[in-house]
This record gives C-alpha cells, sequence and structure tokens, in this order.
C-alpha cells in the first residue's frame, strides 16, 4: 500500500514534523511544545492526559503513532489537522472505543486505557461521535432519557440544565429527533451527552455540516457548556473557529502531535497557518 498512514511502523524510525525540523533547523515554540520533551511536564496534574498512544483498527496497521494529550480542569483543548490525521481515532482511544496498543490514557490520574465505555461515562466521561449521534426515532425527551440510564432519578434535574443551555430541546421534548436539522440534532447528541453531568466533554466536529449561523451558535453553546465547569476536548475542521474559542489546541499530523499551543497563537503562527489553516487565514 503507498498510503504512508497505512505503513507499519515496527522499526519507530519514521519522523514527525517536529522530529524533522529538529534534525534540520530551530523548532518554533509550537513545535516543541509538540514534542514528548516539552509536553510532559505541562501535562502535571492533568485531568485526562494520553502518553505515547498507539492505536488502530487493522492489525499491524498503526493510527495513532505515539500521540501525547493532556486536559487540564476547567479547560476547553481544541484538536486540529488534516482528514485522516486520526483526529477521530484520538477521541475513540480515549473513550476506549478502539484497543490501545500502548501508551495510556488516565483520567485524575487513574489508568483508565482500554476501560469499556460505560465505565468512563460512570468516572464522568462524556463522548459525542462524528456521526450517527442521535436515535432519529426516538423523541428528544426519550433520548435525553438514554443519556442518563445509568442515574433515571436524576432525570428531572439534568433535562433543566440541558433545557437552558439549548431552550428547543424543551420546547420540543415529545418531538422525534429524527425530525430536526442537523444542527438541532447536535443539540441533542450534546444534551444528551450533559445528561451525565460529565467533567469531561468529547466533542467530534461538533459543526460538521452546519450552516455557519448554526456553527457559531454551537461554537458559542460549547463556551458556555465549559463556563458551567465541564472540561472540553473538541475535534473540529473548522479549525480557525476552534482555535478562536480554545484555551490551547494541538495540530496533529500523522497520528502524532505536530504542534500544540494557545489556541491564539497557533492561529498566528506562520507555519500553523501556511500547513493547516490554508490561503483564507493567510489573507485576513
Ligand atoms: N473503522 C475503521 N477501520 C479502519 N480504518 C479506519 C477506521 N476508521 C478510520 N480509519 C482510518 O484511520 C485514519 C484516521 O481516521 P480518523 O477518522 O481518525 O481521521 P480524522 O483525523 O478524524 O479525519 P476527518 O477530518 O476526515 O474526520 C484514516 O486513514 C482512516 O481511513
Ligand atoms: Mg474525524
Amino acid at each position: 500500500m503507498s498510503d504512508p498512514l497505512f505503513e507499519v511502523d515496527e522499526t519507530g524510525e519514521d519522523l514527525t514534523r517536529a522530529d524533522e525540523a529538529a534534525s534540520s533547523a530551530e523548532l518554533s515554540p509550537a513545535e516543541k511544545a509538540a514534542t514528548r520533551e516539552g509536553h510532559v511536564g505541562l501535562a502535571e496534574g492533568a485531568l485526562m492526559r494520553a502518553d505515547e498512544l498507539v492505536a488502530g483498527y487493522l492489525p499491524g496497521v498503526n493510527i495513532l503513532r505515539g500521540c501525547d494529550f493532556y486536559l487540564q480542569d476547567g479547560e476547553l483543548v481544541g484538536i486540529i489537522g488534516p482528514n485522516g490525521a486520526g483526529k477521530s481515532t484520538l477521541l475513540k482511544a480515549l473513550f476506549g472505543l478502539i484497543p490501545v496498543r500502548s501508551g495510556t490514557v488516565t483520567l485524575r490520574g487513574e489508568n483508565i486505557t482500554s476501560a469499556p465505555a460505560h465505565r468512563l461515562v460512570s468516572l464522568g466521561v462524556g463522548y459525542v461521535p462524528q456521526n450517527n449521534n442521535v436515535f432519529p426515532s426516538l423523541t428528544i425527551e426519550e433520548n435525553m432519557q438514554m443519556g442518563v440510564y445509568l442515574r433515571p432519578k436524576t432525570f428531572e434535574n439534568r433535562f433543566d440544565y440541558v433545557v437552558d443551555l439549548f431552550p428547543l430541546l424543551g420546547e420540543r421534548r415529545k418531538g422525534k429527533a429524527g425530525s430536526l436539522s442537523g444542527g438541532e440534532r447536535q443539540m441533542v447528541a450534546m444534551g444528551r451527552a450533559l445528561m451525565m453531568d460529565p467533567s469531561v466533554l468529547l466533542l467530534d466536529e461538533p459543526s460538521a455540516g452546519l450552516s455557519p449561523a448554526y456553527q457559531d451558535e454551537v461554537f458559542i453553546r460549547c463556551r458556555r457548556i465549559n463556563a458551567t465547569g465541564v472540561s472540553i476536548i473538541m475535534v473540529e475542521q473548522n479549525a480557525r473557529r476552534c482555535l478562536q474559542i480554545c484555551d490551547r489546541g494541538y495540530v496533529l499530523d500523522q497520528g502524532r502531535n505536530a504542534y500544540t499551543d494557545t489556541g491564539e497563537s497557533l492561529m498566528h503562527d506562520p507555519k500553523v497557518i501556511e500547513l493547516y489553516l490554508g490561503t483564507l487565514a493567510k489573507a485576513q
């Protein structure tokens, strides 16, 4: 197979962009922070972290190839990068949905590597996948009940919290989720994950496929959710918007960290602009 993503890395000799830069020129601050050495000290005391994660779908094919990540309590962290970089795979690995071949995932210092999703939910981790994230034949209210199946008594309380964030879900509670627009469904999916009162929310492309107005709405809601005390990991294809609202960001490339810094710094980093944000960003 010629696609470099499908090469089996048994030697560990393939290079990240940062490694390449290290061998040829000086690293920018965002590249340095993305190296393991630069990253490890900053990850101290993190709410959730991943260390040297290697994971994939097919035997012998690694998609994540030594990925490091951390989320401090209260942070909103964005993950951007090209299609196929492994962003969704990273979230799946954090949430125990794919086998982790090596490396660790920890939550509040506890090793949760490959823990089943239901255990992670009870530990306070919520996950909203990229696709198929609502039950279309169920009503909005029933979708919310599915979200809280582990603690049914908390339904009313949590539903009030969710409706406060997304009033539409209260107004339409008896309507079928399948009759909603893409943006409204996204709210149902986020609402359902919030029903369990998570301390960490993993969001995979919450703005994908939405009109610009709805995209803005989703980003604003994410900030509001974050302001209520929920730490958020957000994967986004709308890279500029994501970097604008996140506290810190990672650029993932070929299953590894290429750059990491505050969202603000990444947004203005000439290399990140050139390689990942495109000509639109350059013009602004
Ligand atoms: N279920 C699967 N089985 C086999 N390979 C998969 C599977 N899901 C994803 N992959 C492969 O893993 C690689 C990374 O995919 P992933 O979905 O993590 O990328 P991504 O960064 O989220 O991309 P996008 O921006 O397109 O969502 C891709 O090469 C993809 O083809
Ligand atoms: Mg994806």
